[in-house]
């Protein structure tokens, strides 16, 4: 028996990632999202949402640039994100507070945050309204990993233990085991 749920926003597992990019000003603003994903292979390009009603302060510098780095986040950071997301550029410069350390990214004008071992460097290239929230669309034009999440010259997210949020929740869980190879577990169905 199914029970009838209130409507709510919801993926899952969802990531928990961090956006960058610098102000006017070219200080470093940061800010963890929840709304982000994959969008688009050729070219390769990730989508994020950033709520427009709610005067973000890392949407008002990625409009401004045009340009954003989106980090993925260990679980041994998770403090770190949680306060990413909960406390504005506006009122803090919350990359120092946390100690975080941070470079010009290479092929764009957005903050690198160095602590974090997986990154991507964003150009944005479409952006949308979808109702309370700004979809931003980033090509993806340049990756950064550290050498101790890379197996066999590919990232792994094993390695990365990245952080998945689960807005119902509102809780951070770990990602789980491998379960199977994708395109081949479901091929028994096919002949
Ligand atoms: C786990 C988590 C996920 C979040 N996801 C989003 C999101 O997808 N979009 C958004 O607009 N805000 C999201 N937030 C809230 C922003 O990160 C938060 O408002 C932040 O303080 C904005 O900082 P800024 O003003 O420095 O940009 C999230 C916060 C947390 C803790």
């Amino acid at each position: 028996m199914k029970v009838n749920v209130k409507n709510h926003t919801m993926m899952y597992p969802a990531p928990a990632v961090v956006a960058s990019a610098y102000d006017e000003e070219g200080n470093a603003d940061a800010c963890t999202l929840a709304f982000a994903a994959m969008c688009s292979h050729h070219p390769p390009a990730v989508m994020i949402a950033i709520n427009s009603t709610l005067k973000r302060k890392t949407l008002k510098s990625i409009l401004h640039s045009k340009e954003f780095c989106l980090a993925f986040p260990s679980a041994e950071h998770a403090a770190e994100v949680d306060y990413l997301g909960i406390e504005s550029g506006y009122r803090e410069n919350k990359l120092d507070k946390i100690n975080f350390t941070h470079k010009k990214a290479e092929k764009i004008n957005a903050p690198l945050i160095e602590e974090f071992k997986v990154s991507l460097e964003c150009r944005v290239m479409h952006v949308a309204e979808v109702g309370s929230h700004t979809q931003l669309t980033g090509e993806i034009v340049n990756v950064w990993a550290d050498e101790s999440v890379m197996k066999n010259g590919r990232i792994d997210f094993e390695l990365l233990d990245p952080l998945a949020y689960d807005d119902i929740t509102h809780s951070y869980f770990r990602t789980g085991e491998k379960i199977g190879d994708a395109f081949k577990i479901g091929l028994k169905y096919k002949k």
